[in-house]
C-alpha cells in the first residue's frame, strides 16, 4: 500500500474525475455504482481517509456516531448537503466540502426545461406523437401558458437562483424573487425583492423553488402557500423534494389551481410519487439537473480541489 491518501468513491463519478483522483489517491471505487448504505458508509470509515458520496448516500447523526475515527473529510459531489447531518460531522471533528458555482447553469437550464414543459404541454404531445394518437389539430388545442411577458417568483436568489433569473430575462419575463437578504442592484438586474414569501407568492404566475432542504424549508410548499398563487399558477422545482408537500400539490393540480407543475424534485429517490403519473399536466425527470458532461467533470474536479487542498494541509475552497 502507497502512503497516499485513500479515497472511497461510492458512486462512479465521470471518467475525467475518477481518473484524476487516482492521480493522487488510492481509489476505492464502487464500481456497481449502487447507494452507499449505511452499513457501508460505516464500514468504509476504518478503510479510507476520504470520501466523495454524492446526494444519495446519507450521513445522519446515528450513521455519523458510528464512523471510524480513520476518516478526516467528506468531499460531498454536490451542492446540496441535507444528506449530511453537518453539526454531528463537525463534532466528530470531520471536515466537510461541497461543489456550489459549478452546476448552478445546468441545473438553472433544467428548471428553464421544466418550465417550458410544464407551461406547454410537454408531456401531454410527447404522448401523442409516440402513440400516434394526434388526430386532429384547432385553435383551442393544447393550449398552454406563455412565458413572455409573465411575472416568475423565485425562491432562493442563491447562485442556481440567480443563473435561472438570468435566463427566465431572455424569455422577458418579469423577475421577482424572496431571499433571506437582498441582493445588491448588480445582482438584482432590476428583478423585484420580496421580503416575505406571502407577497411574492400572491404575483408569481411561475413559481420556482432554488432554496436548499433545511427544518425550515421542509413543505414550504404546502396547500397553505399554493392557494396565494395566482390561479392557473405553474410550480417548478429544480431542488429539493422535502420543499413540496406532495398532497398539497396533487390536491392543486387536481382542482385547477395549478395549471401545471415540472418537478425534477421528489420526496421518494429514486422512484417519485405514483400518483403523480396520473396528471400530464405534471412535467417530471428523474433528479438530473446537474447531469450534463461539463457539470459532472467539473463537479468531480471541484470536489478533488476540496481535497487536494485539504491533504496539501491548506482550508479547503468550499468548505462547510
Ligand atoms: C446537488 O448537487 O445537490 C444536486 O442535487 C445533485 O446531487
Amino acid at each position: 500500500m502507497s502512503d497516499r491518501p485513500v479515497l472511497w468513491l461510492p458512486r462512479r463519478v465521470s471518467d475525467a474525475t475518477i481518473a484524476r483522483a487516482r492521480q493522487g489517491y488510492d481509489v476505492i471505487l464502487n464500481e456497481a455504482d449502487t447507494p452507499g448504505t449505511a452499513d457501508e458508509i460505516i464500514a468504509m470509515s476504518a478503510k479510507v481517509d476520504a470520501m466523495m458520496p454524492c446526494h444519495s448516500e446519507h450521513f445522519s447523526a446515528e450513521v455519523v456516531s458510528k464512523l471510524d475515527p480513520r476518516l478526516k473529510i467528506v468531499a460531498n459531489h454536490s451542492v446540496g448537503v441535507d444528506h449530511c447531518d453537518l453539526p454531528a460531522l463537525a463534532a466528530k471533528g470531520i471536515v466537510v466540502t461541497n461543489t456550489p458555482d459549478v452546476l448552478s447553469d445546468a441545473t438553472a437550464e433544467l428548471a428553464m426545461l421544466l418550465m417550458l414543459g410544464a407551461a406547454r404541454h410537454a408531456v401531454r404531445g410527447d404522448r401523442l406523437m409516440r402513440t400516434g394518437a394526434w388526430d386532429s389539430w384547432s385553435p383551442s388545442f393544447m393550449v398552454g401558458k406563455q412565458l413572455t411577458g409573465a411575472r416568475l417568483g423565485i425562491v432562493g436568489m442563491g447562485r442556481v437562483g440567480r443563473a435561472f433569473a438570468e435566463k427566465a430575462r431572455g424569455f422577458d419575463m418579469e423577475v421577482h424573487y424572496f431571499n433571506r437578504s437582498r441582493l445588491s442592484p448588480e445582482q438584482e438586474q432590476g428583478a423585484t425583492y420580496h421580503d416575505s414569501i406571502d407577497t411574492l407568492l400572491t404575483v408569481a404566475d411561475f413559481l420556482s423553488l432554488h432554496c436548499p432542504a433545511t427544518p425550515e424549508t421542509v413543505n414550504l410548499m404546502d396547500a397553505e402557500n399554493l392557494a396565494k398563487l395566482p390561479d392557473g399558477a405553474v410550480l417548478v422545482n429544480s431542488a429539493r423534494g422535502a420543499l413540496v408537500d406532495e398532497d398539497a400539490l396533487l390536491g392543486a393540480i387536481e382542482s385547477g389551481k395549478l395549471a401545471a407543475a415540472g418537478l425534477d424534485c421528489f420526496k421518494t429517490e429514486p422512484g417519485g410519487n405514483p400518483k403523480f403519473a396520473a396528471h400530464e399536466n405534471i412535467f417530471m425527470l428523474p433528479h438530473i439537473g446537474s447531469a450534463t458532461t461539463k457539470t459532472r467533470d467539473a463537479m468531480g474536479f471541484r470536489a478533488l480541489d476540496n481535497l487536494d487542498a485539504f491533504f496539501a494541509g491548506q482550508t479547503p475552497r468550499d468548505l462547510l
